[in-house]
C-alpha cells in the first residue's frame, strides 16, 4: 500500500520504518520544519499539503503533528477522499464536527487516542479481568500510572481511558479520584494515581486486592514502536474494509472500527 505521513517528526520516522518493513511503501513525507521530510511545507500552507499528498499518489493518509495544526490538516484532507489515520491527539472535543464534515464531503477517517496494539489488548484483558472481580465484593480496584519526567499532564489520557473501561464492567466502581485523599475512600471511588520520573516511557497497572490476595496486570511500553504499528495497521484495514465494502466512506472511525471482532 501507498502510504502518505503528514508530520515527519518521532512518530512520524517510526511509522516509516514500521510500514517499509512491513512491505508497504511511503510515497511522501511532509512536515513544516524536518529538513528531512520529502516535501517541506511552511506552517499553515494546507493546500501544499494537500497537492503533495495527491501528486503521491497515496491510497492512505497518517497524520501526527501537533495539536495546534491537526484540525486544519483534516478539514484540508478529508475532502481527498484518501483513508486518512490520524495519531494527533487534542481534538476529542471537535469529534462531532469532524464526524460532520466527513459526512458532507465523503471523506473517511479513523483515530484513537492511543494505537498501541499492546495497550489495546491491555483494555480488553482488564475488562475481563473486572467482569470476573464484579463478582466478588471482597475486592477492591486502584490503578496507577508511571511516564518519564518530561511528560506535562497526569493522569495519562490512557490511564484515564483505562478507568473508564474498567468501571463499565466493575460496576461498584463509578467515580474516578486523581487527587490526593483528605477522608478514606468511598468504595464507590477509584483512585488512579500518576508518578513521573526518569525516562519510562509508560507503565500502567491495575490492582484488584482482597484481604486474601493480590492480583496486578501491568502493561508496560518500551518505545513508541507499539503505536507506529497500530498505525500502520490501521490505515491498511481500513483501506482493505473499504475496498471490500464492509466500511462505508464519509464516516469517523475507531480501532474497534478497523479491527473489527479484535477491539
Ligand atoms: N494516538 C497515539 O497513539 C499517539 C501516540 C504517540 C503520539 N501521539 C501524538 O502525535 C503527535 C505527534 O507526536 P510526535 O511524537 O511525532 O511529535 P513530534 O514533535 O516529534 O513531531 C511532530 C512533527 O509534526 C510537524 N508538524 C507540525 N505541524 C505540522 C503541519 N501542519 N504539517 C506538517 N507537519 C507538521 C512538526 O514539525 C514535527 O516534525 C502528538 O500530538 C502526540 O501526542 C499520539
Amino acid at each position: 500500500m501507498k502510504i502518505a505521513l503528514v508530520g515527519y517528526g518521532k512518530m512520524g520516522h517510526m511509522l516509516e520504518q514500521t510500514a517499509l518493513s512491513l512491505g508497504h511503501s511511503v510515497v511522501t513525507t511532509i512536515d513544516v520544519f524536518a529538513e528531512d521530510a520529502k516535501v517541506k511545507i511552511a506552517a499553515g500552507d494546507t493546500k501544499a499539503m494537500v497537492d503533495a499528498v495527491v501528486a503521491s499518489g497515496a491510497e492512505g493518509i497518517i497524520e501526527f503533528t501537533h495539536p495546534a495544526s491537526v484540525m486544519d490538516n483534516i478539514k484540508a484532507l478529508l475532502p481527498t477522499k484518501i483513508p486518512l489515520v490520524v495519531g494527533t491527539t487534542g481534538w476529542n472535543d471537535k469529534k462531532e464536527e469532524v464526524a460532520a464534515l466527513a459526512a458532507s464531503c465523503g471523506g473517511t477517517i479513523m483515530t484513537s487516542a492511543n494505537f498501541s496494539i499492546g495497550v489495546n489488548v491491555f483494555y480488553k484483558i482488564v475488562e475481563e479481568a473486572c467482569r470476573l472481580v464484579n463478582n466478588f465484593e471482597e475486592y477492591d480496584a486502584a490503578l496507577w500510572e508511571m511516564h518519564h519526567n518530561q511528560k506535562a499532564d497526569s493522569p495519562s489520557g490512557t490511564a484515564l481511558d483505562l478507568a473508564k473501561h474498567a468501571m463499565e464492567f466493575l460496576t461498584r466502581k463509578d467515580t474516578i479520584v486523581t487527587n490526593e485523599f483528605k477522608a478514606r475512600p468511598k468504595p464507590n471511588e477509584f483512585h488512579v494515581s500518576s508518578t513521573r520520573c526518569g525516562s519510562v516511557p509508560g507503565t500502567h497497572k491495575i490492582f484488584f486486592d482482597s484481604a486474601a490476595d493480590t492480583i496486578e496486570l501491568t502493561h508496560t511500553a518500551r518505545s513508541r514502536q507499539g503505536f507506529a504499528s497500530g498505525a500502520v495497521h490501521a490505515v491498511i484495514n481500513m483501506k482493505n474494509l473499504l475496498d471490500e465494502g464492509k466500511l462505508q466512506t464519509g464516516k469517523l472511525y475507531g480501532m474497534d472500527d478497523v479491527f473489527p471482532g479484535v477491539f
